[in-house]
């Protein structure tokens, strides 16, 4: 089941992954949903279980970067509730969800939500702010989820994705929903795209790690049951680090309470 809040997006996404499915002997199909509304997931499930009667495997993954080329306090609230509506609630929506029917089924089935680098490292670029926060959000909602299906011994294994730069278009699927969250017809509406999302949009582009290569991580992660998912190792263990002296220096550097 491929679904997507961008109609168009989803059907030439199906079309090219059709023939490739029926190869291997799968039916593919799509469903358009609005992460952002418990509905539509709900209507989401349905489908899946109407038309292939459980679910084993559930990707997470819908999101938006936001304005890239502003921060927390220029991004209007309107932008910010559209940024933490897809990233977290539409994350929670997915959870609430499909957690409880995948439990319900009683065998083993995988949740894979997806959060980033930039939800483990310190902010210190001076813009895109909330898209920041939204991913922290959505690491530690993922980590507390996992305690709790942990502590239930739960049938239900949580992963969780965080890679830090891959070849995607994200930075221009995230206008059609920017617009729409600001009651606009087209993401044309919206103007041209500012130089900032244009070389963030580069920067991913020239950069990334291949979708595939991310792909062929996440279902290794699936087979041994592993939680974390990290792409780019190298760089996120050296930004994690920094996190890490930068809050360590912060508490030492605070006066002494005994406690
Ligand atoms: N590309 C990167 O460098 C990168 C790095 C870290 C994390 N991520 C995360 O990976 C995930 C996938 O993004 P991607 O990079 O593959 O880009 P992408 O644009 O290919 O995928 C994002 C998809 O989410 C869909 N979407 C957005 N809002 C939606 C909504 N309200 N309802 C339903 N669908 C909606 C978009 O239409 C788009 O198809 C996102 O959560 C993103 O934040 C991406």
């Amino acid at each position: 089941m491929l679904s997507d809040g961008d109609a168009q997006r989803l059907g030439g996404a199906a079309d090219t992954l059709r023939a490739e499915a029926a190869a291997a002997g799968c039916r593919l199909e799509q469903c358009v949903v609005d992460v952002r509304r418990l509905e539509d997931m709900e209507r989401l499930l349905k489908c899946c279980l109407d038309e292939f009667g459980r679910v084993d495997l559930f990707f997470n993954n819908a999101g938006v970067i936001g304005e890239p080329s502003k921060g927390v306090l220029d991004t209007s609230l309107t932008s910010w509730r559209w940024v933490l509506d897809t990233n977290v609630m539409g994350l929670l929506n997915g959870m609430h969800t499909f957690v409880p029917a995948m439990q319900a089924q009683g065998t083993e089935a995988h949740i894979v939500n997806t959060a980033s680098g930039a939800g483990l490292y310190s902010q210190h670029r001076p813009t895109m702010g909330p898209y920041v926060a939204s991913k922290h959000c959505a690491v530690v909602l993922t980590q507390a989820m996992k305690t709790e299906l942990d502590a239930q011994q739960s049938t239900v294994v949580p992963h969780l994705l965080c890679p830090s730069v891959v070849a995607t278009p994200l930075v221009e699927t995230s206008r059609f929903f920017q617009a729409q969250a600001h009651g606009l017809a087209s993401p044309a509406d919206l103007g041209d795209m500012d130089d900032v999302s244009r070389q963030f949009h580069a920067r991913l582009n020239d950069d990334g790690m291949a979708p595939d290569q991310v792909a062929d991580l996440v279902f290794e992660a699936v087979r041994t049951k592993r939680f974390w998912i990290m792409p780019h190792p190298d760089l996120t263990e050296k930004r994690i680090t920094a996190r890490y002296e930068e809050l360590v220096t912060a508490a030492r550097e605070c006066p002494r309470t005994g406690l």
